[in-house]
């Protein structure tokens, strides 16, 4: 939700601004800007659209001056229009601020500076933050102090940049709920929502803390909290390589982590899974151990594709370890008072470790007693600091905005977490070898998938002009048709609806029509007959069906009008190869429809707003 990158050091600022705001689009790409702090004057440049079309009026490399702010906007309030994209500017127009995340209470301050004779060009409540540090600074005539007591003010969520007129030589940043990372270079300093804006410049970090705000010159920075007191910063290394969010000679980032799962799933069990023990060990649940032991119930709390990947883990959880699991919407645990008991186990699951529903939920589930796990894959997130302990994903940077590699690593966490539960209970060694085993199979298996992408290709072409899909699968399989549908409607706009089989007939049946595509993900498990019937009860209606199928299953080719074979393996891990002709599916048709892929509309990869 919206990047931010500042810069302050010997080098010319806008260029170095520019190809960060480029590696942080993913997170919102409404509008672009960028502001230059030359002597006395603020040169800004800002409009609707991506940072190329921004680049395409101005030649932002021709601004001079080493200090800067710019950003990439997910619009929250006011249309992504040029008024309302960022950097916003006080009354002076001397003090320039760019902001992600939500400033609640902008209307009562708005009021009070309006009343004060201070006038607003944008909708937006980030320009009212800008005005009030103005307003501030005129009393206070120091700028990180101004800073400092409006964001005591301030309620809701920031992670800000201010630059100014009044100092050339002074950057702040602070950050309430949105994440910002101030990267520490020879005699420079890069600030950024994310370390992909900073890693070409240098790998050394310090992750801000909630509350927490730096002051940073030419010279070096200094930390504290919004509330004043002194801070310690920790300066940590980078964990990820410059090539690992380049597309590699993929067209886009989805295609290109498409094809890195059969790598990812394999460092998602690399030096965990002991296949001749039939069991795994997993170091960042040691200091929990005897609490998992002693857990009578389990919640899984997370949005999205991480909320499919929660749902296995249910059936997972609940079939190899025998402890009750309850599955939340992050965005509903929080606002309806959820019982918590104190042995519970609460896990957030996330690939980016930013979400706000799911920071939240476990905020609540902390506070309530619980033992608060995390399954992350960006290190040093936010929900990876705030848990008790956690695993994670080991599946890199994912760039594009529709999930795709990191919910086989979700699922491969999952189940390795899950033998490792039931082999803590009752989960015979024979049992926890033959699952192990099958694990260290499937980075073979997903290649013989890709392998296969022409033809999947071919049958994407089939439905790529439907105007609804339908998604069907049951058990283990029932989580992989929501997330089918979820990837076909966020990247390619066509409406689809994944439900288990059997629920068809109490509804959505209606729908079925020689026109609807229905794609069953119907591979050889103990209810396969029954899949079989719901198939059937659709050819019925002349739907069309699209089957997702296990190698060697011909009975399959009766009742299917195209099928999608892919390797056999135990039915708790055909979820995790069923997701991959689902996520190619939903690739190719988006591209056929000329959809952008990487950043379709109305989206952001990280949502850091409630
Ligand atoms: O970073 P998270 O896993 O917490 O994100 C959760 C959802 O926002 C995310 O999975 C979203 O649904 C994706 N666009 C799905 O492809």
């Amino acid at each position: 939700m919206c990047g931010i990158v500042g810069y302050i050091g010997p080098q010319t600022a806008s260029p170095l601004i520019v190809s960060g705001l480029k590696r942080l689009e993913y997170r919102g790409y409404d509008s672009a800007g960028v502001c230059i702090v030359d002597g006395d004057s603020l040169t800004i440049h800002k409009q609707a659209g991506k940072v190329a079309d921004l680049e395409r009026v101005v030649d932002l490399s021709a601004i001079r001056g080493t200090l800067g702010v710019g950003h990439t906007r997910w619009a929250t309030h006011g249309l992504p229009n040029d008024v309302n994209a960022h950097p916003h500017t006080d009354n002076d127009d001397a003090i320039a601020m760019v902001h992600n995340g939500i400033i609640e209470n902008y209307l009562t301050i708005k009021k009070k500076l309006e009343n004060a004779g201070y006038t607003f060009r944008s909708e937006t409540d980030s320009e009212v933050l800008a005005v009030f540090i103005g307003m501030l600074y005129k009393t206070i005539g120091d700028l990180e102090r101004a800073v400092q007591t409006a964001l005591q003010e301030v309620e809701g969520t920031f992670g800000i940049v201010v630059v100014s007129t009044h100092d050339p030589n002074l950057m702040i940043a602070a950050r309430r709920g949105s994440p910002l990372i101030l990267g520490v270079g020879q005699d420079e300093f890069v600030v950024a929502s994310d370390a992909a804006a900073i890693i070409a410049h240098t790998r050394q970090v310090v992750y801000l803390q909630e509350n927490e705000m730096a002051t940073i010159t030419r010279q070096g920075f200094t930390t504290k909290t919004i509330a004043n007191e002194a801070t310690h910063s920790v300066v940590e290394e980078i964990a990820f390589e410059l090539e690992e969010i380049e597309k590699g000679g993929f067209e886009h980032f989805m295609l290109k982590e498409i094809y890195e799962q059969p790598v990812t799933f394999h460092d998602g069990f690399r030096g965990r899974l002991r296949v001749d023990e039939g069991n795994v060990r997993l170091g960042g649940l040691s200091k929990v151990q005897d609490r998992l032991r002693s857990a009578q119930r389990i919640i899984i709390t997370a949005c999205g594709t991480s909320w499919h990947a929660a749902l296995v883990g249910e059936y997972l959880i609940e079939n190899l370890a025998r402890i009750p699991v309850e599955v939340e919407y992050a965005s509903e645990f929080r606002y309806r008072n959820p019982i918590i008991y104190p042995n519970d186990i609460v896990i957030a699951i996330s690939q980016s470790g930013e979400t706000a529903d799911t920071l939240a939920a476990i905020r609540e589930a902390k506070m309530k007693g619980a033992t608060v796990l995390g399954m992350v894959n960006v290190v040093g997130s936010s929900i990876a600091r705030e848990t008790d302990a956690g695993v994670y994903l080991h599946a890199g940077p994912e760039i594009g905005v529709a999930s795709t590699k990191a919910f086989t690593s979700q699922l491969c966490i999952l189940t390795q977490f899950a033998l490792f539960l039931g082999r803590m209970r009752d989960l015979p060694a024979e049992a926890g070898r033959t699952l192990a085993q099958g694990i260290a199979e499937i980075p073979d298996k997903i290649r013989q998938i890709l392998d296969q992408s022409d033809a999947i290709k071919e049958i994407a072409m089939t439905f790529a002009q439907a105007p609804n899909v339908l998604y069907l699968g049951r058990g283990y399989q029932f989580p992989v048709a929501l997330e089918g549908a979820l990837k076909l409607k966020e990247i390619s706009y066509i409406h689809a609806e994944g439900y288990p089989a059997a629920e068809m007939k109490h509804g959505p049946i209606a729908l079925i029509d020689e026109n609807m595509p229905v794609v069953f993900i119907a591979t050889k498990d103990e209810i396969y007959d029954k899949v079989i019937s719901n198939i059937e009860e659709v050819r019925a209606r002349r739907g069309r069906v699209i089957a997702i199928a296990s190698e060697g299953d011909t009975q399959i080719d009766r009742v299917a009008d195209h099928v999608i074979r892919i390797p056999e393996t135990q039915a708790m891990l055909a979820p995790i190869l069923a997701s991959i002709p689902l996520q190619l599916l939903a690739y190719y048709i988006a591209v056929e429809r000329g959809c952008n892929v990487d950043m379709p509309r109305n989206l952001a990869k990280s949502v850091t707003v409630e």
